[in-house]
């Protein structure tokens, strides 16, 4: 059956692939951007900034304007970011917090009234398997993607009474412009974490840019969709990454640490 999809974040990468993808499957997508499209989509565009009220209350108000409701929420918009946890500037740290937990957040808010009125819904929040571990020199990537986590696993609990699912999709490496658009705090010349820092760089872009593209984890939303009563979470990532989470599970935890500063080359 045709859902009312709302995803934000949909100019590129995952969001871009999934509202192509949803909206082939049928379904009506509203795909949102800071700007607004310079190109023709397959799905409506919206303007939404997920760190402005004001821009995510006259988003959501304009598709409820035009379809009534809004059966799907898909939060993706999300930004990278790189650096030591001594040295990340306060802003940088403000401002992946603001996108990636509370942008989330404020959409959910915004779209909650009408599927409560309906009682029914489901919201799909974009987290990582970053989020599941302290990834170092990703630490502040990582804090926001496991509160994307929590977040959802209490949204769940509390939006039951009300008709209304909450999941998280928590993909691997995915081949997008998240290399381009990840915020680095380059260390200083004199840094003790200099040398860290930019191997740390130069690893993550690798690995994203040979990473499977985004289709992966827009099938994985498909299923999601489909699902009867869909699982808290969804893992969807090359299988060392899916690996590795049950890896922290069973090994002694100095162990996973130890297997984690092995990879990254911190001895
Ligand atoms: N790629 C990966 O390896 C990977 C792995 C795990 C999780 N993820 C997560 O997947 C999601 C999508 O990432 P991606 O890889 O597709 O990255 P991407 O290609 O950089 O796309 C990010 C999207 O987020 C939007 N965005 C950024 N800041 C925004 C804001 N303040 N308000 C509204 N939209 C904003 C961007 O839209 P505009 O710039 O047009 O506004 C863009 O459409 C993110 O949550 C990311 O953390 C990605």
């Amino acid at each position: 059956m045709s859902k009312v999809i709302l995803i934000t974040g949909a100019s590129t990468g995952i969001g871009r692939t999934t509202a192509e993808y949803l909206t082939n499957l049928g379904h009506r997508v509203y795909g949102t951007s800071r700007k607004p499209f310079n190109e023709v989509v397959s799905f409506q565009t919206v303007v939404m900034d997920v760190t402005d009220d004001a821009s995510v209350q006259s988003a959501i108000a304009h598709v409820l304007q035009r379809e009534q409701q809004i059966d799907i929420l898909i939060n993706n918009a999300g930004l990278g970011i790189i650096g030591a946890l001594e040295e990340v500037p306060e802003e940088m740290i403000q401002r992946v917090f603001d996108t990636n937990v509370w942008g989330l957040l404020r959409v959910c808010r915004a779209v909650l009234p009408a599927m409560r009125q309906r009682r029914s819904g489901l919201i799909i929040n974009v987290g990582s398997i970053a989020g599941r571990m302290g990834l170092p020199f990703r630490g502040i990537y990582s804090a926001s993607k496991a509160s994307v986590e929590i977040l959802t696993e209490t949204l769940s609990i509390e939006l039951k009474p009300f008709g209304i699912e909450a999941c998280s999709v928590l993909p691997g490496d995915v081949r997008t412009n998240i290399n381009a658009n990840r915020l680095v705090a380059h260390s200083p010349s004199n840094s003790p974490y200099r040398a860290y820092v930019d191997d740390m760089n130069a690893k993550v872009k690798a690995e994203v840019s040979e990473a499977a593209e985004p289709m992966y984890i827009a099938e994985t939303i498909e299923k999601i969709i489909n699902a009867k009563s869909p699982n808290i979470y969804y893992v969807a990532g090359p299988f060392l990454q899916r690996a590795s989470l049950w890896l922290k599970r069973f090994l002694p935890s100095r162990i996973f640490e130890y297997l984690l500063r092995e990879n990254y080359g911190m001895k």
